[in-house]
């Protein structure tokens, strides 16, 4: 199938690519020169373990390109929107890129005589693709949906550090479809991938994916409540995590307690999620207070420092770990990044390292840290350390010898840790 992507970020670029790799034939529309020429050159513009070289096959293969000429679109027979809804902030979904590229889209329609259907991927609040994309494509194409173009909505559930994985091996394919004829599209992309298959009525599904990203935050905050209470106790979290997970209704997954979720979707979603409920006259007690937690996290984190320390001006402190999770170079919402925000407001002297995040560390906090070359110039010299991220390399006991250390990830193991260091956990 002739497939387009509008946009070329993390989402757009993942699908596109996995599906190049499928055998379609995808152009990546992105309005970013620099961008555009990074991918048609196989050079990979987002940082995801592996995905280089599936791009750069791609493009050797020529069965992926990139462009900024939304004309290409019409060499298409579907176009998936994978743009960004990022946060404004007040906490409502920005939909601003969602409409110029439903526009767009439109505009190119009213040229096409051949049927084209139009796949939402982004993350859009429920009713956004009835109220605001359809209309937008309507207008703009002068066409009717359901007669002269379709359009189904398929989020995406993509872990950063594991999208392809989370492509290929979903733990569940979700359409919403106002037409059985668009989500049969859909639903053909997905040929030979094994997972079972949610159809359901576009709302619906736009729902589904708050949904997900809703209950994720929810685990994590619960279990970071609980891990609260349990050092109040002087019990490990983590003992009762486990004890709790044999339960099949619970699972053992997400309940990792710590400094907090963050990253470009769990915060941003919740938030969506929260505003567009109230606006309906719904208070959503439940996620607030799950954001709050979240929230809280970061406070907890350096107000265990403070007890120790005392007052912060002038104290040399040490993080380890400025990324939202391993594996990743991404910095959005970063648990890590509000920690040494507010240390450094504080008057802290903050000395940091990360294998990954450090250059997009840099543009939110650039002279406030200094950023050191690794691990162990990091550390060296400094009151206390804490640790932020779980990179594997933090697991390297000889770093804390000695040293006072505030775990936020759970990289020591406490009952070892504390022979070897002044050791104290979030929630632990
Ligand atoms: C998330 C969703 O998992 C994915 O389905 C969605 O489509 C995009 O958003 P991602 O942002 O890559 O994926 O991060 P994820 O792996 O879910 O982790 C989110 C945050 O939660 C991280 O900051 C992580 O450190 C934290 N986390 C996760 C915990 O604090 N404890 C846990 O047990 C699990």
């Amino acid at each position: 199938m002739g497939i387009s992507v509008i946009g070329g970020g993390y989402v757009g670029l993942v699908t596109a690519a996995a599906l190049a790799s499928k055998g379609h034939s995808v152009i990546v529309v992105d309005t970013d020169e620099g961008r555009v020429n990074s991918i048609n050159r196989g050079k990979s513009p987002i940082f995801e373990e592996g995905f280089g070289d599936v791009l750069s096959d791609c493009i050797r293969h020529n069965c992926l390109r990139a462009t900024n000429n939304y004309h290409e679109i019409l060499t298409a027979d579907i176009t998936l929107v994978c743009v960004g809804t990022p946060s404004n902030s007040d906490g409502s979904i920005d939909l601003s890129s969602i409409t110029e590229s439903a526009k767009d889209i439109g505009k190119m329609l009213g040229k096409k005589s051949e049927h084209h259907t139009v796949i939402v991927r982004s993350t859009v609040i429920p009713g956004t693709t009835r109220e605001v994309i359809i209309p937008a494509l309507e207008e703009y194409s002068r066409k009717k949906v359901h007669v002269d173009f379709d359009i189904a909505v398929n989020p995406e559930f993509m872990q950063e550090g594991k999208a392809l994985q989370c492509f290929f091996n979903p733990d569940r394919i979700i359409i919403g479809e106002d037409k059985r004829a668009a989500g049969d599209v859909v639903e053909e992309l997905y040929e030979g991938i094994s997972a079972p298959i949610v159809r359901t009525d576009i709302t619906t599904a736009e729902m589904i994916k708050y949904a997900s990203n809703a209950f994720l935050a929810t685990k994590i905050s619960f279990i970071n409540e609980i891990g609260n209470v349990c050092r109040k106790l002087g019990i490990d979290v983590y003992d009762v995590a486990k004890g709790i997970s044999f339960d099949y209704r619970i699972g053992d997954r997400f309940l990792n307690a710590g400094v907090g979720f963050g990253g470009s979707c769990l915060p941003k979603d919740l938030r969506a999620l929260i505003h567009a409920s109230r606006k309906l006259g719904y208070h959503t007690h439940l996620l607030e207070s799950v954001s709050d937690v979240n929230e809280n996290q970061v406070l907890k984190m350096v107000q265990m420092v403070e007890q120790k320390l005392g007052n912060l001006r002038s104290k040399k402190v040490c993080v380890l770990g400025l990324a939202f999770k391993p594996n990743t170079d991404d910095v959005r919402n970063a648990s890590a990044l509000k920690v040494a925000k507010l240390l450094v407001e504080k008057g802290a002297v903050v000395r940091a390292y990360d294998p990954l995040a450090m250059p997009n560390a840099k543009r939110v906090l650039s002279r406030e840290i200094k950023y050191c070359s690794n691990a162990e110039e990091a550390v060296s010299d400094c009151d206390c350390i804490l640790v932020l991220t779980e990179w594997s390399e933090f697991k390297d006991e000889s770093l804390y010898y000695g040293k006072m250390v505030f775990d936020g990830r759970r990289v020591l193991d406490p009952g070892k840790a504390r022979a070897f260091c002044d050791y104290q956990g979030i929630c632990w």
